[in-house]
């Protein structure tokens, strides 16, 4: 650019400097004015959009309405109840986890992006359910610190639920940034936000299964070593449990990590196999059955919906509070990880055995070799951590939960809605 490096330089006379810098001036303010839309307009989430995946609207917070909402989604009814802010709310967990909360009279507020990883429309439809049990959801990224610290300014939320994330092992290949986006840096920007809370509240997040990857001891226990991640997906689940020991260990923050054993039920997510083996199958769509080397079985622990749910309260229930004041360790706080498993894996071909029963069409089965990108052959909990430290026990099996899942689908769907919109 030839801005004069000294003005002893610039020999022009003011008519023609004037003419001259037109342009300039005009670059300029594009610019200026660029940028404050960007820093005004724009939540911070929007920043890495290339990287999280699209939302379905800008947010829109703060104001003394929003605040009423969420004061009163937050308002605790029963004497023991907690306060609870639920991350990933309008998701799959997220959305059964909230309802039970507010049903035994705790404070809810969700937050969640609304992305279009999958149909939006059911994440929609999950907020409606909430909204008829009192459950306000804010709309928002983890990643923007403003609304976040906004929420504990508002309500002083003794737990937060963590459960957004980007979820998925496959497509980890196709958009690694919206992992590394929701599951560390959205993570990180809530321990930030949270170790600044003040009281500080207790943690309980959504780790996964998928961190034994390739170990062959079975069945999986938290004492196992977790040291080769088979995904992206699962190697930041595997990021987070490593920073919740950081911020557990300099912020004194009480943090407990869940590892979800492949969770199924109503309202479930359309990129899991059984959820897209239905839809199929009821359209006369062959489906892909993995196997592993040499025909080996690919099995997983299934677990309902239900037992997870129950699985998380007793967490939260167990969850010993932070220990920080002013952004400082004060003493040792609670740091855990938890299976929260069914602990009998069914081979993925008697899944499809029991969808063709329950839906009474036969499926097109197309058998392949498991390609390695991502998934691991089988999975299979150790729970008798969670049993011994609040009585997890898993009630549902697969045949049992999977009849109430198709239950929900049929009549979901023959509501006028499309499985692929
Ligand atoms: N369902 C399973 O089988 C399973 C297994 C292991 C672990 N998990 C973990 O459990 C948690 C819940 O999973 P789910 O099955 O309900 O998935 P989900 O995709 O249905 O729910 C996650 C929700 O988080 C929201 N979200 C994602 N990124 C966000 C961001 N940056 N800011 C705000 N909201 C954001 C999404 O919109 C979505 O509604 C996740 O952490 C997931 O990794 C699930
Ligand atoms: C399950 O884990 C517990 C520790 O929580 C351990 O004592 C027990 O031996 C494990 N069981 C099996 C079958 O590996």
């Amino acid at each position: 650019m030839d801005i004069p490096s000294s003005p002893g330089k610039f020999k022009m006379d003011k008519r023609t400097r004037w003419h001259k810098s037109l342009p300039k001036l005009a670059f300029w303010s594009i610019l200026f004015f660029g940028v404050i839309y960007f820093l005004f307009f724009r939540t911070p989430s929007s920043f890495s959009s290339d990287t999280s995946r699209r939302s379905l609207r800008t947010y829109n917070y703060g104001g003394a309405a929003w605040e009423k909402k969420v004061r009163s989604s937050a308002k605790v009814t029963s004497k023991n109840g907690v306060s609870v802010l639920v991350t990933g709310a309008a998701g799959f967990v997220g959305s059964h986890v909230s309802i039970a909360l507010k049903r035994r009279g705790d404070g809810v507020v969700g937050i969640d992006n609304f992305n279009d990883y999958y149909d939006p429309m059911l994440k929609l439809g999950r907020q409606a359910l909430l909204e008829r049990t009192g459950v306000f959801i804010v709309e928002g990224d983890i990643n923007d610190p403003t609304l976040l610290k906004k929420l504990f300014e508002v309500v002083p939320f003794t737990h937060v639920m963590h459960l957004a994330a980007q979820a998925g092992v496959r497509y980890a290949m196709e958009n690694p940034g919206s992992y590394v986006h929701s599951n560390i840096a959205g993570f990180v920007n809530l321990l930030e936000v949270c170790k600044s809370a003040e009281p500080q509240p207790a943690i309980v997040w959504a780790s996964s299964s998928s961190v034994y990857g390739l170990n062959s001891k079975v069945p999986f226990s938290e004492k196992d070593r977790t040291d080769q991640p088979a995904s992206l997906y699962a190697a930041t689940k595997k990021a987070g449990e490593e920073i919740a020991h950081t911020y557990n260990h300099i912020y004194g923050l009480s943090l407990t990590g869940l590892r979800f054993f492949t969770v199924y039920g109503p309202w479930g997510r359309p990129d899991m196999a059984y959820f897209f083996f239905t839809k199929d199958i009821l359209r006369g769509k062959s489906i892909t059955i993995f196997e592993g080397p040499n025909h080996g079985t690919v099995a997983r622990d299934f677990t309902y919906i239900d037992d997870i749910v129950r699985g998380c309260l007793g967490a939260l229930d167990t969850a010993e509070k932070s220990t920080g004041s002013g952004g400082k360790k004060r003493g040792t706080a609670q740091l855990r990880v938890f299976n929260l498993g069914n602990t009998s894996p069914v081979p993925v071909t008697d899944l499809v055995s029991i969808l063709e029963r329950l839906l009474k069409v036969k499926a097109k089965r197309n058998v392949m070799k498991m390609p390695r990108n991502g998934d691991v052959q089988f999975t299979h909990a150790n729970i008798s951590y969670a049993k011994k430290e609040f009585g997890y026990k898993p009630t549902t099996d697969l045949q049992t939960g999977l009849k109430k899942f198709v239950r929900w689908y049929v009549n979901y769907y023959s509501a006028g809605k499309k499985a692929d919109e």
